[in-house]
């Protein structure tokens, strides 16, 4: 049986029993005048009525940091994530219309960029055009929050640190091709070999404004999420410890020591359309990008940290031998098999079993590199990190449908909008395993009735993106001068208190929860190692 632990971070009261979903047919408020943000009541309220849900959280309205005159906060991209972006921005930074910049490659955002009377420029960044574009933008002290696809995340941020401009990310992209270049190889185009990339410049950027790398949700968020688990493990099953881990090898030293053994970042996005949106044949859809989605669901191969307690290495797994490492030992593998075709059992408090697929993501790798523990040269320790998504239903039909294509992309692909969507919750958190209480999930519950009611342009889904985003943003403000960081290295408790009010409900559930438990009618007859549950081989799906 679940049972909830006392959580050590605050949630901000939602009341689960709201009304129904909004009716996109409903008729809509009248529009805003565009180019006059000031009009703009974009303050959250109480919204009253029987199922009052408190919005009153003073986080929700704070505002965080001026932005210095003459500085600039620059969008890239203005897809799903950028469009949720936006209005917390001018929720949470005193910034002038004037001073925000969005450069993108298509149309999509258009609108939102005028309600908030900010400057829409349309013009795709290249290998060869990107500092022309960029570079008036980038005065000193200017935000580049890149939210784009395509874009190389590593020239952008050099370019940062040229100009003296601040650098997010929530994913290490390449420029567009590579993840589709058939002369490179699987572990050439893994998120491991683009992590070495991004940390290859740290030397270079050092001491220079603060640039954070891979922070959204997942990656991002849920590195913090690990670190709260943890503290919230150790409390829980009485782990003396007398101060709170400052260093990598001290957390890792707490992870060994409560026995974890393996890590899923647990994903099930339950959010599902009005039967008017709902997919169609021959046509991608998801509550966040499509692309994005593709290119690591499909483009790239499954990757994991790989843990010390693990006995079997899959049939398909390869270590990664990269010159660019520097003959650094890769604390990852990666399978010759896309994500989106790799399963694995797993298991969220509010959904409870299910199959996730092993898609690959930069949290993997760095938080399985954060939580290695050494002894002079020798790994003693690593827990295996990996991600089990389940996304919403119609993304699981749409990859199902590209995979059985022969990997051929759908020509039409739609990222849902937030009023385009019924109901449904996104349940994202890590799951520890492993520990003597078994299983422990730590993470948010987001419906998209309160993510509707909280910030606008935005899915369940976006929100849990866009609330670290603003977080990481605000640590950065606040330590400026850090050069390249990785969400493992930042303050989790300081991004955990900003983003809190837009993740829903954060729980921490315990369970009996293993995968052997679910592992279907001829488990007699397959190859489970029942001397330790939390083998990685008894959670792969075949
Ligand atoms: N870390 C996380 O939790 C997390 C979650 C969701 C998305 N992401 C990442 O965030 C990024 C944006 O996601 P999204 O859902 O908004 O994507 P999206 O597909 O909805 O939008 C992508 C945007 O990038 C723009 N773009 C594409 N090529 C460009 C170019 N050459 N120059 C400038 N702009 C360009 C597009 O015009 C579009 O506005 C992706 O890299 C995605 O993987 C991370």
């Amino acid at each position: 049986m679940a049972s909830q632990s006392t959580i050590a971070i605050p949630t901000v009261t939602l009341n689960r029993a709201v009304s129904g979903p909004t009716d996109p047919r409903a008729p809509k408020p009248a529009p805003l005048p565009a180019g006059n943000p000031a009009a703009r009541d974009d303050k959250p309220r109480l919204l009253g009525g029987a199922h009052a849900l408190n919005l009153q959280d003073p986080r929700l309205t704070k505002k965080y940091h001026k932005i210095a005159e003459g500085a600039h906060i620059v969008l890239i991209g203005l897809g799903s994530i950028g469009q949720g972006t936006m209005p917390l921005l001018f929720r949470h930074f005193e910034v002038t219309p004037a001073q925000v910049v969005v450069i993108t490659a298509d149309d999509r955002g258009k609108d939102v960029a005028a309600e908030y009377g900010v400057k829409f420029i349309v013009n795709p960044l290249t290998r060869l055009n990107y500092r022309e574009v960029l570079a008036p933008y980038l005065t000193k002290g200017s935000f580049c929050v890149n939210l784009s696809v395509d874009v190389s995340s590593n020239d952008v941020m050099l370019l940062c640190n040229e100009k003296g401009a601040f650098y997010l990310d929530t994913c290490t992209e390449p420029w567009a091709g590579e993840y589709t270049n058939p002369n490179m190889s699987a572990s050439e185009k893994s998120n491991y070999a683009l992590r070495v990339s991004a940390l290859n410049l740290r030397e270079k950027l050092a001491n220079g404004p603060t640039a954070v790398i891979t922070h959204g949700a997942n990656p991002g968020l849920v590195s913090h999420f690990v670190k709260q688990a943890l503290l919230n493990i150790a409390r829980d099953t009485g782990h003396k410890l007398t101060k709170t881990p400052a260093t990598r090898q001290e957390w890792a030293a707490l992870a060994r020591d409560l026995g974890i053994k393996s890590i899923h970042i647990a994903e099930r996005d339950t959010q599902v359309a009005y039967t008017e949106a709902a997919k169609k044949p021959h046509e991608f859809v998801n509550t966040w990008s499509c692309d994005g989605f593709i290119s690591e669901g499909c483009y790239q191969p499954s990757e994991l940290g790989w843990g010390t307690h693990e006995n079997e290495f899959p049939e398909d797994g390869h270590r990664h031998n990269l010159k660019a490492a520097k003959g650094a030992e890769a604390p990852s593998i990666y399978l010759t098999a896309p994500g989106g075709t790799v399963k694995v059992r797993t298991w969220t408090p509010n959904y409870g079993a299910f199959t996730g697929l092993i898609v690959t993501h930069a949290e993997s790798v760095s938080i399985s590199d954060f939580l290695t523990l050494k002894e002079g040269e020798t790994t003693v320790y690593r827990p295996t990190v990996h991600y089990a998504y389940h996304p919403c239903d119609y993304a699981m039909m749409s990859i199902h449908e590209m995979v059985g294509s022969g990997f051929v992309e759908q020509k039409e692909k739609r990222v849902l909008k937030a009023e385009e969507i019924a109901t449904g919750m996104d349940e994202l958190g890590v799951l520890l395993l492993g520990h003597k209480k078994g299983a422990y999930w730590y993470g948010s519950q987001l419906t998209i009735e309160e993510a509707k009611k909280i910030a606008p342009h935005q899915s369940a889904t976006g929100m849990q993106v866009t609330g670290p985003i603003i977080g990481a943003m605000v640590w950065a403000y606040e330590n400026p001068n850090m050069g390249l960081v990785e969400p493992d290295e930042i303050g989790f408790e300081r991004v955990l208190e900003v983003a809190q009010p837009y993740l829903g409900n954060v729980v921490g559930k315990y369970s009996d929860w293993t995968p052997l438990k679910t592992r279907g009618p001829f488990a007699n007859d397959a190859d489970f190692d029942m001397s330790d549950p939390w083998q990685f081989k008894n959670f792969r799906v075949y």
